[in-house]
């Protein structure tokens, strides 16, 4: 293990949400068809999920179909969504072995029943894991999820508050990402956890989600534990509370 791995368990993110990108680029490299690419980023993700148990980081979200992938080549989605049930299929009892919780975070009713089903029954397996809580974010937006919660706020005639909010978004059970972490070389958040990322550090890396592995993730862990998070507050102001006993 790297010295950022090992500074973990003290200083480092509880929470890492990933947008895995890069994997039509990594299959068109080798003139495979682009789901190649995504077969490639589930081995790169059970990399990432192992690489997070170890490191003792408590919440994984990732980005795995976002609301707007609907519009990609229709035997592109199928392929998303047939690799999602086979994944499901594979991975869920060896997932459990490992202590994950696996939780699906997106409009879910918009999915076909088969595939609501596993995702229920991938849930109720490993509900009361506790090593790591892997939040697999499928028909998901940033601005579905603001917009959802603050529906539902109103629906029942409750106040639409930052706190009420943050209570209802579809990532409440599990707060807000410490480090968000994108691949494939671009610099935007693309809709994802948009109000959940107001105070996350973001780390991009040029590699693309498939060739994604420990060492990247120890080396955007590292350029987090660099970084100075104030909050909002003046750097004096968080050093002086860093001092004080707790
Ligand atoms: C973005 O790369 C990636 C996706 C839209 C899909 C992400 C899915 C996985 C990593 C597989 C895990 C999935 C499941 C079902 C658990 P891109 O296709 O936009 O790549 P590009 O920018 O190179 O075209």
């Amino acid at each position: 293990m790297t010295a950022a791995s090992e500074a973990l368990s003290s200083a480092g993110p509880r929470h890492i949400a990933i947008v895995m990108d890069g994997n039509g680029r990594w299959a068109s490299k080798r003139m495979l068809p682009r789901t190649a690419g995504h077969h490639q980023g589930v081995e790169a993700l059970r990399r990432v999920v192992t690489a997070c148990v170890s490191r003792q980081v408590k919440v994984l979200t990732v980005f795995a179909f976002s609301s707007e992938n609907w519009k990609r080549p229709a035997d592109e989605v199928s392929g998303l969504m047939t690799l999602l049930a086979m994944v499901l299929a594979k991975e869920v009892p060896k997932l459990h072995k490992e202590g994950v919780r696996l939780q699906f975070v997106g409009a879910r009713e918009y999915l076909s029943e088969r595939v609501q089903i596993a995702l229920l029954d991938a849930e109720s397996h490993t509900r009361s894991n506790t090593a790591l809580l892997l939040n697999v974010c499928f028909n998901y937006g940033g601005r579905w999820d603001i917009a959802q919660a603050a529906a539902k706020l109103a629906a029942a005639r409750e106040p639409i508050t930052e706190e009420s909010l943050a209570q209802t978004l579809s990532t409440a059970h599990c707060g807000d990402p410490d480090l968000i972490i994108r691949t494939g070389g671009e610099m935007r958040l693309s809709n994802f956890l948009l109000w959940q990322a107001a105070y996350s550090e973001l780390v991009f890396s040029d590699a693309l989600w498939p060739d994604f592995d420990a060492q990247l993730l120890d080396d955007a862990i590292g350029a987090y534990l660099a970084r100075e998070r104030r909050f909002g507050l003046t750097s004096d102001q968080v050093s002086d509370a860093a001092e004080r006993p707790s």
